[in-house]
């Protein structure tokens, strides 16, 4: 186990004051220069957050945009000392991936899983009815509480004139729409980061939480992730020549996934339109 980040003490305060003096902290994850703890007190739970290094203005900038987008879980944040922290209310449910669990363990309550992975688009529709897009969607970015779906990791959510930073690669690799990709190659900046974009990560998040494997077959088309740099990975997908998985272990779901994987980002529903088709395929199911 890695030696836990020091928390600044501004960010302790902080959270001190938010949960109450007899905290436990527990370190939830500690990478690429940002480290979460979850803060348990008596008067309540947060996610603390503390980046350095390169994470301090990535930690900062997540601050803003929660601040920003006026979300209920945002507490507060600072920059202090070379580190940037980040203080939210502790969000109590499932990620999308963890909701799909059953899923791919075969059994299953498939509509259940429909009907999170329904609330998930309507989280990405209402961010994006706000002028933003989160450019970082993935499995574990949404959290399945009893008030709906809420979105986290927003360290690079964008609008138009939104500072993006000079770091930006698309997010998750794997999950990176093939304009996204040839965008980011170009090195121009600001990378301008669609709905579309958000759309086709979101598909690519179902798919992978449906069936275990990222939505890009790189065995067929010969390419080794593991091997590949970043750089040369987001080549191959912009060509737009990764071929989907053929594996289909849930059909109907995929049937709806795959033309928004495969389309022209034109031509890709909006979040709350596909939404809406992974309802009417649970209406159909019953
Ligand atoms: N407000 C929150 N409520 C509940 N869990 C949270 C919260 N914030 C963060 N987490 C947990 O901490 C994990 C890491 O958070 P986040 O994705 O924001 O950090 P990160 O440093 O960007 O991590 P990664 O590099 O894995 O994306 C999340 O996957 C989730 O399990
Ligand atoms: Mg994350």
């Amino acid at each position: 186990m890695s030696t836990p980040s020091p928390i600044p003490a501004a960010a302790q305060a902080a959270t001190a004051e938010h949960c109450g003096r007899d905290l436990v902290l527990t370190e939830v994850t500690d990478r690429r220069g940002s480290a979460v703890w979850k803060a348990a007190g008596p008067e309540g739970t947060a996610a603390l957050k503390v980046g350095r290094g390169d994470g301090v203005e990535v930690t900062a900038r997540e601050a803003a945009a929660l601040a920003a987008l006026e979300v209920d879980y945002f507490v507060g944040g600072g920059v202090t000392h070379g580190a940037a922290w980040l203080l939210t209310d502790w969000l109590e449910g499932p990620s999308t991936w963890e909701v799909f669990a059953p899923v791919r363990a075969g059994g299953a309550d498939r509509q259940h899983a429909l009907a999170a992975a329904a609330d998930l688009c309507s989280a990405v529709a209402v961010l994006h009815a706000a002028g933003w897009v989160h450019a970082d969607l993935q499995p574990s970015h949404g959290i399945h509480t009893p008030d709906g779906v809420k979105l986290i990791d927003l360290a690079w959510a964008w609008r138009p004139g939104w500072d993006q930073g000079n770091n930006f690669n698309g997010g998750m690799t794997h999950l990176l729409s093939p304009e996204l990709a040839a965008a980011i190659i170009t090195g121009d900046k600001p990378v301008v980061v669609t709905p579309a974009a958000d759309v086709y990560a979101l598909a690519g998040t179902l798919w992978a939480c449906a069936t275990g494997t990222w939505p890009l077959d790189y065995q067929a088309a010969a390419i080794d992730p593991q091997t590949c740099t970043p750089h040369e990975l987001r080549q191959h997908i912009a060509t737009g020549r990764v071929p989907v998985p053929a594996n289909l272990p849930w059909p109907e779901l995929q049937e709806v996934l795959l033309p928004v994987l495969l389309d022209d980002p034109a031509n890709r529903p909006t979040a709350g339109e596909l939404g809406k088709a992974l309802e009417a395929l649970s209406a159909e199911d019953r």
